[in-house]
């Protein structure tokens, strides 16, 4: 099965007005044509600017998070469905910063994903151990329970990716060793055969969590890799493009 296409997703987390939109067309104005997908996931509030003004680059636009339910009584959310009308394509679903500031759980997580597939888009399904679970020698066991817990059936033949992310990584500048992303990777890798048979080759598995130019080329040619998910160097067309690069 050949290699999936590598997915260099910028998460701006809460940053970013309407002037931000001219970092993201700096992206789009220097991509080079190399065999790498490009998305940012800007605030909701700027994914129809952005989508408009991306219209007709390779830079594809996407959402950090989405209600389960199409629509209804959930004031102050936003559904998959209004997010694909807005213009994204893609859907970070179980970010850490999500799953412990908003008490989200793998089941959760699972039915936001199931929603961004029946919108038409494509789920970013995050997974990542704490310090304390890694020290306590559960990381893999964490992680690969997320992974379970996360994936709707519905997945199936759909596409989208999966994003590792150690929370203590996550903003800090540490990372793990890349034996460790290997190890982690390479187990996430398992259990999606388990899942889906040999379409579990198919999603890239990102890695997060303090993805900088100066780290980003070793990380992304480890065994399994298939991309990263970046917070902060992101945020400057300079420094997300010095990662893209580095595919
Ligand atoms: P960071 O964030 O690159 O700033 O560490 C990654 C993420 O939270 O997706």
């Amino acid at each position: 099965m050949t290699a999936p296409t590598p997915l260099i997703a910028g998460n701006w987390k809460m940053n970013g007005t309407g002037a931000s939109i001219a970092e993201a067309r700096a992206v789009a104005a220097q991509l080079d044509g190399r065999h790498v997908r490009v998305a940012i996931c800007p605030p909701a509030t700027l994914i129809q600017r952005m989508s408009e003004a991306l219209a007709g680059t390779a830079v594809l636009v996407g959402a950090q998070d989405c209600h389960s339910e199409e629509s209804g009584a959930f004031t102050g959310d936003v559904s998959a469905e209004m997010l694909a009308d807005a213009g994204a394509r893609l859907v970070i679903v179980g970010h850490s910063e999500r799953r412990a500031g908003y008490c989200e759980t793998d089941e959760l997580v699972a039915r936001k994903a199931r929603a961004v597939v029946r919108a038409g888009l494509e789920p970013i399904v995050c997974v990542g151990e704490t310090l304390a679970q890694r020290k306590a020698g559960k990381a893999l066991e964490v992680v690969t329970g997320q992974v379970r817990g996360s994936l709707p059936r519905e997945l199936d033949r759909k596409p989208y990716s999966l994003a590792y992310e150690p929370v203590w990584a996550i903003g800090t500048g540490l990372t793990p060793t890349l034996p460790e992303i290997e190890e982690m990777h390479r187990a996430i890798r398992a259990v999606l055969r388990e899942l889906f048979g040999d379409d579990g080759d198919k999603p890239p598995i990102l890695y997060g969590g303090s993805v900088k130019p100066d780290n980003a080329a070793d990380i992304l040619h480890a065994a399994e890799v298939g991309g990263a998910l970046v917070g902060g160097a992101s945020l400057k067309a300079e420094d997300f493009l010095g990662i893209i690069r580095a595919v």
